[in-house]
């Protein structure tokens, strides 16, 4: 029997009340299928911790960690961290545990009203370096103030950053269409962006049965915009593939729908695209459905990685039974147009799963 321990970080914000549906989420899924044992390990982290421990990252979670087949960490009020005792949770994972791909599927559902129907699209996006100044370089940022009236962004990018990122990218297309592009913008970042093509076009050579085709980010955000149904796997650096996902989640109905896994090759976490969303936190409205989202993700890497299919068809079940209540209309949040809570989408989706 597959038996996970799941490391569950609550964030701040809305992260409480849509990793609380996670949690209800677990639980059913537990009791459903007797061939799996997923354990939630609670883990403090965030703006909570720094209050309680003056942490945000205490080590004792950092140890726990360790000890997890999987992590689910809820968003974050970035903006609010500062100093050495608040690091960015996000971006020290990320970084430390080589979760170097950041993977976020944006599809339609039906029912949702939307841009666009039928768009399928995964923003391959990489983790650890590029213009994100905290997680650049070894220790401190990559932005540096020379004077009080400027300062340096220092960009990261490595050719084994973008190598195991173009590998993720190209084994995600042979499982879906085959179709791969890459997103760059090596007409004026000609070195950083000139690696980031050349590696993936290498890349490329040991993927011959896939079709690959690259566009500047500019003119990719408008082809995007207009023609979503032509892309299917988008490959690109960190700061881009962070602006992308966003898109591609305004496309298909709101980033309460947008899930996210960050994957290494030993370790991965469940985040949803989306922030901590102060203009709606502790009102019980936010959508659970991009956290829960990210859960079915992570059970199907879990899946994947440990030849465990129960974990897998876990996963596709959880995936199917958010569609069915997409699909009816009945519950939808405010988000979507609705006026239902946080909780009722999360017993609709428990209902769902029968
Ligand atoms: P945001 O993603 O938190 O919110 C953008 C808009 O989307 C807001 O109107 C919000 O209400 C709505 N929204 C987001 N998630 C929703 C959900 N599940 N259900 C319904 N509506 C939802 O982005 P924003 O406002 O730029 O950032 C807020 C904070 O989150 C900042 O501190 C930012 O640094 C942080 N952030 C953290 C991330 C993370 O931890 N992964 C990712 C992005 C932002």
């Amino acid at each position: 029997m597959g038996a996970y321990r799941l490391a569950v970080m609550d964030g701040d914000g809305i992260g409480p009340e849509v990793i609380a549906s996670v949690r209800t989420l677990l639980t059913a899924l537990n009791d459903m299928e007797p061939g799996i044992d997923l354990t939630p390990v609670d883990l403090p982290v965030g703006l909570a911790a720094y209050e309680r421990g003056g942490n945000t990252l205490p080590a004792s979670t950092l140890a726990a960690l360790e000890t997890c087949d999987g992590w689910i960490l809820g968003p974050l009020t970035t903006h609010q961290y500062a100093g050495p005792a608040m690091p960015n949770i996000s971006a020290v994972l990320r970084k430390r545990f080589e979760l170097f791909a950041n993977i976020r599927p944006a599809r339609s559902y039906p029912g949702i009203e939307a841009l666009y129907s039928n768009v399928d699209v995964v923003v391959v996006r990489e983790n650890t370096e590029g213009f994100y100044a905290d997680r650049n370089l070894l220790n401190g940022t990559g932005e540096l103030m020379p004077t009080p009236d400027t300062v340096l962004s220092v960009r990261v990018v490595t050719q084994r950053a973008c190598e195991r990122l173009a590998r993720a990218g190209f084994d995600l297309a042979r499982r879906r269409s085959g179709h791969v592009t890459l997103v760059h913008k090596a007409n004026v970042l000609r070195l950083g962006c000139g690696l980031f093509l050349d590696t993936c076009r290498a890349v490329a050579a040991d993927y011959p049965d896939m079709r690959v085709d690259d566009f500047h980010v500019d003119a990719f955000a408008m082809h995007l915009v207009m023609r979503p149904r032509d892309f299917d796997v988008i490959v690109t650096t960190n700061l881009f593939g962070d602006v992308l996902s966003d898109l591609s989640a305004g496309l298909i109905g709101g980033l309460g729908l947008a899930p996210g896994l960050n994957a290494g090759h030993e370790r991965a976490m469940a985040q949803a695209v989306h922030g901590s969303a102060p203009d709606i936190a502790g009102r019980g409205i936010a959508n659970p459905i991009a956290s829960i989202l990210s859960l079915a993700m992570l059970l199907d890497w879990l899946g994947t990685t440990h030849a465990d299919p129960n974990a897998s068809n876990l996963g596709a079940r959880l995936q199917t039974a958010v569609e069915t209540v997409l699909a009816t209309g009945r519950v939808r949040t405010p988000d979507l147009g609705g006026s239902a809570t946080t909780a009722d989408m999360t017993a609709a989706i428990v209902g769902a799963l029968g």
